[in-house]
């Protein structure tokens, strides 16, 4: 059973009812979604050999002090960092750390800022250097896997329609879909009901209405779909050691398709490709 409610009346806590949300709350995303989608181009400036994940995480703190704008992921469950940085095999929740980039690396950036009370959750991947063919393949993949997931959400359609439509067509690519993370409500709360699956069936899960707000953030591997979690309690890994690539924007359903609040100003939602072979 779902339940749809009235943003305004729902209280600050997940209860599996489907909040939908008026104009001054898309207004809102907008502008914390911004925030987080410069912080993602200012990263595109600074990824190089030789710079470590915590001078990405030392330049996204400094960004929302200058903004205004709260580090969702400081103290959430514990977590101890202003971004999760996933290096190659790493699917998702890479910890930043003091070790240098090297050439060939790909990596993912994910942050989310808290605005007016408004989160805006968003990731994109970055290359050090040139990459190998097949790692630009597996972030191309990804990245079309999310447009594709994207083109879905609109009134009529359902979640289990993106799940199926970036299923369809990551396999399709011969990459594995990632099952133990999902994308989620998003609003004034960090992760909320509905849950966003990056892989189904058409037509299941749940009908999409107009003022729904959550993430679509498919991780694609070359390989196996399977994750590990290693002993930090957070770094999700490749079981098979794999290329894993992930994109994420946090989108509104309007009553045409939906708005994407987190679109780079500077047109660099993905990285440029400079490849070894
Ligand atoms: N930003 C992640 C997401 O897309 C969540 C990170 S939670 C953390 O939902 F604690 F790992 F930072
Ligand atoms: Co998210
Ligand atoms: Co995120």
């Amino acid at each position: 059973m779902v339940n749809y409610i009235d943003a305004n009346s729902a209280p600050l806590r997940n209860t599996g009812d489907i909040r939908l949300y008026d104009e001054e709350a898309f207004e809102g995303m907008r502008r914390a979604g911004q925030v987080a989608a410069r912080a993602l181009d200012g990263i595109a400036k600074i990824v190089k050999p030789g710079v470590s994940t915590q001078v990405i995480d030392d330049f996204v703190r400094d960004f929302g002090e200058e903004n205004g704008a709260l580090p969702a992921t400081l103290n959430y469950r514990g977590y101890k960092k202003y971004t999760c940085t996933s290096i190659n095999h790493v699917v998702c929740h890479g910890i930043p750390n003091d070790k240098p980039l090297k050439e060939g690396d790909i990596i993912n950036v994910d942050v989310t800022y808290i605005l007016d009370g408004w989160y805006g959750d968003s990731s994109r991947m970055y290359t050090v250097g040139a990459i190998k063919r097949a790692a630009e393949r597996l972030i191309e993949v990804t990245y079309q896997s999310l447009m594709i997931g994207i083109e879905q959400a609109k009134p009529g359609k359902t979640t289990g329609d993106i799940g199926a439509a970036i299923q369809e067509y990551a396999e399709g690519e011969r990459c594995g879909v990632v099952r133990d993370f999902c994308g989620h409500g998003v609003g004034r709360l960090f992760h909320d009901a509905p849950n966003i699956l990056h892989y189904g069936q058409w037509g299941q899960g749940i009908e999409l209405k107009p003022g729904m707000i959550f993430t679509i953030e498919p991780m694609i591997n070359l390989g196996k779909p399977h994750v590990k979690i290693l002993n930090d309690g957070w770094t999700a890994v490749t079981r098979d050691r794999s290329l894993s690539a992930q994109f994420e924007h946090s989108i509104g359903i309007t009553e045409t398709g939906c708005e994407i609040f987190t679109l780079s100003p500077e047109n660099l939602h993905k990285p440029p490709y400079d490849c070894i072979d």
